[in-house]
């Protein structure tokens, strides 16, 4: 993690409050918010901010400065991969991981892969297994990768597998959330048990994409690491993207355009809000796009609307005229369907 202050996005976003939990998609923005506020969380903030803070406030060593040779080290990346008949459609962010791995494995690391893949409700379920990201990662490392089938994630055979480890190998542990609120409700249990794993050595977050939850396997385990005496890094993903999407919106190039997408307007209050301040053009799209239809005047049949926030549209809209900023949605393809509507993808900056 880079030194001194991270730019003030997270306080502009978090001068009312903000659910951490629920940014989609928008770690940087809450790592920014967290590193922030870690040291006077405001009263408001609910427990996900304050583990986030403990995310962004354990998280202090670069990469560059680990010494892994022979340590076990815990790395929490996004595997979430699309997957049609147990076959991965797009291994994107297994490649986005690969940075981070391969400089663990040649520093002689014994790298120790958790990862959540989909939304498992009902405990482990085989097509949320995480054994065919772990057989694309095989493919694009140099080095031997071990599936610890292990359906409470760091049970007998997890053990069995870090156990016999050698350095620069690699084991990837099965679906976190196979262990339901252990993980999505930031259990202890978990969170010790992986730190355990790895005998509290070091833990290394790159999950870009998942750092807005408050999970133990993103969130709780840095405590335990830290407890141990390990370290807790940053990964090479993470880094990146807090540099790239920080310096963005700080010093932005201009004219400077934000999307912004995910199904519900309601946890995105403060963000829209803000970008309007920062862009000069802003694209809504997804789900979200249809409750600024709606506010618009348009039928948008059953498609996703959060009717709550109608109100909220139009002034973030108005709010937008008045700034001279630009507020794009998508066009309506068909305004009569009852069923969900189509929205077609054509916007003229
Ligand atoms: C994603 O795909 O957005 C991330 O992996 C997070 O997944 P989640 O929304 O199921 O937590």
């Amino acid at each position: 993690m880079r030194n001194g202050p991270l730019p003030h996005l997270g306080v502009t976003l978090a001068h009312n409050h903000i659910i951490v939990d629920d940014i989609e998609h928008s770690p940087v923005l809450t790592l920014n918010l967290s590193h922030e506020l870690a040291a006077s969380p405001p009263a408001v903030a609910g427990k996900e901010l304050h583990l986030a803070c403990d995310i962004a406030t354990a998280l202090d060593v670069e990469l560059e400065r680990l010494k892994v040779a022979g340590k076990k080290v815990l790395v929490r990346v996004d595997f979430n991969v699309p997957l049609k008949d147990g076959v991965i459609t797009n291994d994107n962010r297994i490649q986005a991981a690969l940075p981070t791995i391969k400089k663990l494995i040649a520093d002689g690391g014994k790298v120790v892969l958790c990862s959540h893949l989909g939304k498992p409700k009902n405990g482990p379920e085989d097509k949320f297994s995480l054994k065919p990201a772990a057989d694309r990662l095989a493919e694009l490392v140099d080095t031997k990768v071990v599936f610890a089938k292990d359906d409470t994630v760091v049970g007998e055979n997890a053990k069995k597998a870090v156990a016999e480890m050698n350095n620069g190998e690699i084991v990837v542990l099965e679906n976190t959330r196979f262990r339901g609120a252990d993980e999505t409700k930031n259990g202890e249990n978990l969170s010790q048990e992986l730190a355990a794993l790895v005998d509290g050595e070091v833990f290394v977050m790159d999950a870009f994409g998942s750092a807005h939850r408050a999970h133990a396997s993103v969130a709780v385990v840095t405590k335990y690491i830290t407890e141990k005496g390990g370290e807790n890094a940053v990964g090479y993903l993470m880094q990146k993207e807090i540099d790239f999407l920080g310096n963005a919106v700080e010093n932005p190039v201009r004219p400077f355009v934000a999307i912004l997408g995910g199904a519900k307007v309601a946890d995105k209050l403060n963000v829209i809000d803000n970008l309007l301040n920062k862009c000069d053009t802003l694209i809504i799209g997804g789900g979200m796009a249809f409750t600024f239809l709606k506010a618009q005047g348009y039928e948008i049949g059953k498609s996703l609307c959060d009717d709550e926030k109608l109100d909220y549209c139009k002034e973030m809209m108005a709010k937008a005229e008045k700034l001279g900023k630009k507020l794009l949605l998508p066009v309506l393809r068909n305004a009569t369907n009852t069923c969900n509507l189509c929205i077609l993808y054509k916007v003229t900056l």
